[in-house]
């Protein structure tokens, strides 16, 4: 176990905010995690479980102790002739559990390629991309209860996904810590090339249609659209797509016959958020510190010691500028803290 005061966050968030934590503490077993949390529950301390900090926008020093996982094993929980399970650390970083399920002939995390963050966050957000979500191939969850320290798992039904949702990011928010995920990946070939530009930038490359171009290709693209978080400070999309219901969607295709969507079953329509924001001018907007990124206006930038409230003042505008022009509230994918 890893134990910090005073610890500087700086390099803990992508966004890239410098605030500091009264603990940080990073831990390499579930016992480890349980003693840890027997600790604070004593001393009534304040916490928080962080991943890679890739989808959070800290506002102030956080006064407690924020927890860390190094647990990172694989292992192989079961096999059959069509698929195998594997058990991952949820401090795994979530691309070298694809990068390793690809070496390895097995589908289905391809599409997730180079998503920044860990596999305990997959589980958490269900973060998709490319028409395909974590959801698709989790197995089930294994988490401790922070209030009892017992072991649960939870199947894949009872983590309640949707589009970036699930159980532990709103009804057990903050009551269980993620310490294992294990994914169902297959043997058999089956590729999901109909999202975007995936098959159209294979072609061009004149690739065979096998794991390692699919994943390459989506490294390609995501390279050329999204920011480097190394680069340029940000937290990935920091806005949800919203998903409207047919009247609303038909009032504003008749107004807007050019505006992208997506089918969402039964649920509505899928309208992109940065065709929203792109709509009202934000693309490459750029105020004090932070700005809109110039390619993926989805994406708000830190251009350079940006605090969190100039990056929430600036959502905040964009959310009133949408709602204004089409009527549609956006939400913010990346959590406040
Ligand atoms: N668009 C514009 N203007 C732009 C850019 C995009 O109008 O400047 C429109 C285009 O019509 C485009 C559409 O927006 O077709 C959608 O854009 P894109 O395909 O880039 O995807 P997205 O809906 O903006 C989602 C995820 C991304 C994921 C991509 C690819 C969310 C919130 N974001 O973005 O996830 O990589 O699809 O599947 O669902 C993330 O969560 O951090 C993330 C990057």
């Amino acid at each position: 176990m890893i134990v910090y005061d005073n610890y500087s966050l700086l390099s803990r968030n992508t966004f890239g905010i410098d605030v500091k934590a009264d603990k940080f503490v990073e831990y390499e077993s579930v016992d480890e995690l349980t003693s840890i949390l027997q600790e604070i529950k004593k001393d009534n301390n304040p916490f928080l479980h962080i991943g890679e900090g890739s989808n959070l926008l800290f506002s102030q020093d956080f006064h407690g102790t924020i927890l860390h996982s190094l647990i990172k094993d694989i292992t192989i929980t079961e096999e059959s002739d069509c698929s195998v399970d594997l058990k991952v650390g949820a401090g795994a970083n979530w691309d070298d559990f694809v990068q390793y399920s690809v070496s390895k002939g097995l589908y289905g995390a391809e599409n997730l390629s180079y998503i920044p963050g860990e596999v305990g966050a997959s589980a958490v957000q269900n973060i998709g991309a490319y028409g395909r979500e974590a959801k698709d191939i989790i197995l089930n969850v294994e988490a401790i209860d922070v209030l009892s320290g017992e072991k649960r798992i939870f199947s894949n039904q009872e983590c309640n996904y949707s589009y970036r949702h699930s159980i532990f990011k709103k009804e057990l928010k903050n009551r269980y810590i993620i310490t294992y995920v294990t994914y169902r990946l297959s043997k058999i070939a089956a590729f999901d090339l109909d999202y975007g530009n995936v098959r159209r930038e294979l072609d061009i490359a004149g690739c065979d249609v096998t794991l390692e171009n699919v994943r390459n290709t989506i490294i390609k693209i995501r390279r050329e659209k999204l920011p480097d978080p190394k680069e340029l400070g940000n937290a990935g999309s920091f806005f949800m797509n919203p998903v409207v219901g047919n009247n609303k969607f038909n009032e504003l295709i008749e107004k807007y016959p050019s505006m992208p969507y997506y089918k969402m079953g039964e649920d509505g329509m899928k309208i992109p958020a940065a065709w929203l924001i792109d709509q009202c001018g934000f693309k490459g907007y750029k105020t004090g510190n932070v700005g809109v990124h110039h390619i993926q206006p989805l994406v708000l930038v830190n251009l350079g010691g940006a605090d969190s409230r100039e990056v929430m003042a600036l959502a905040e505008k964009i959310v009133e500028s949408v709602f204004d022009k089409f009527g549609i509230k956006i939400v913010p994918e990346v959590n406040y803290i």
